[in-house]
């Protein structure tokens, strides 16, 4: 089903860096955007940017790994808007630590924020897709999913593992949720966000070197897929898990 006039997009993560800049192009292509993030500053001054773009914004604090929480922040949307449309899962938290160091706390609270925080989304938004017949769900997985992650990147295994989950769960639910709603999933590269700046500033070089077209990602890079994802009419993309890293997978 075609989007509606005045469609309404959530993004998770979306008070810095890749989220941000989804829902910055979201907002560019006419959707009211509710920004959702833990209690921060940022989230605040990314909902106000994103409110200058397009016809609307709102901010929705609280923890993805929380049920209850997005349950309700969930049906505040509707609530406000009426419906949701789109749903971009990418608040997510680096873990790098290795097997040998991690405690089960840390492996816990990494499948909590980067897996269950998008079944908690999926979970809450998509009884109203289903029954308003149409919604498109993207989800942040990462290349690192399929390397298993460099030995010098920010993120070690416990991240790689939600990550490969985040996959499974993609296919899954493309299968569930068919005909009327698509899932899909991105794979961003090294993008530089305030998760990977610091090792990109010490290595950017290097890094750049593995990326056959020669630069490190931007937020935009991927913002931008997640639009195209999000508005694409025909739609006839589900179930798909797409790298969005300047080749640096296939290299
Ligand atoms: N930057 C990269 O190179 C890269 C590569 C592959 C995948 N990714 C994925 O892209 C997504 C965005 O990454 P980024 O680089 O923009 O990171 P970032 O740290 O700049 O932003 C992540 C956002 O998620 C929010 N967040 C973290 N835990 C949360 C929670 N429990 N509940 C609600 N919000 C929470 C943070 O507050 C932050 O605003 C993540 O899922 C990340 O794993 C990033």
């Amino acid at each position: 089903m075609p989007l509606p006039d005045d469609p309404v997009a959530i993004v998770t993560g979306a008070a810095r860096g890749i989220g941000r800049a989804c829902a910055e192009e979201l907002a560019r292509k006419g959707f009211r955007v509710a920004l959702a993030d833990l209690d921060s500053s940022d989230l605040d001054a990314a909902a106000e940017a994103v409110g200058e773009i397009g016809p609307g914004a709102i901010v929705l604090r609280g923890d993805v790994s929380d049920y209850e929480e997005v349950q309700a922040l969930a049906a505040s949307v509707v609530a406000r808007w009426g419906r949701i449309d789109v749903l971009v899962n990418n608040a997510g938290i680096s873990q790098p630590k290795s097997l040998l160091e991690i405690s089960e706390a840390e492996f816990d609270r990494t499948i909590a924020v980067n897996l269950k925080g998008h079944f908690n989304w999926c979970k809450a938004v998509a009884p109203g897709m289903v029954a308003q017949q149409g919604g498109r769900i993207v989800n942040m997985s990462s290349i690192s999913a399929g390397t298993g992650g460099a030995p010098s990147a920010v993120s070690k295994f416990a991240y790689v593992a939600a990550k490969a989950g985040v996959q499974g769960l993609t296919r899954g639910l493309a299968k569930e949720l068919a005909p009327h709603v698509t899932v899909n999933a991105i794979c961003p590269g090294s993008i530089e966000t305030s998760l990977t700046r610091a090792l990109i500033n010490a290595r950017r070089e290097a890094i750049q070197d593995t990326i056959p077209l020669g630069r490190i990602g931007t937020p935009l890079d991927i913002a931008v897929v997640v639009a195209f994802l999000a508005t694409v009419e025909p739609n006839f993309i589900t179930g798909e898990i797409i790298d969005v890293d300047g080749g640096q997978w296939v290299n």
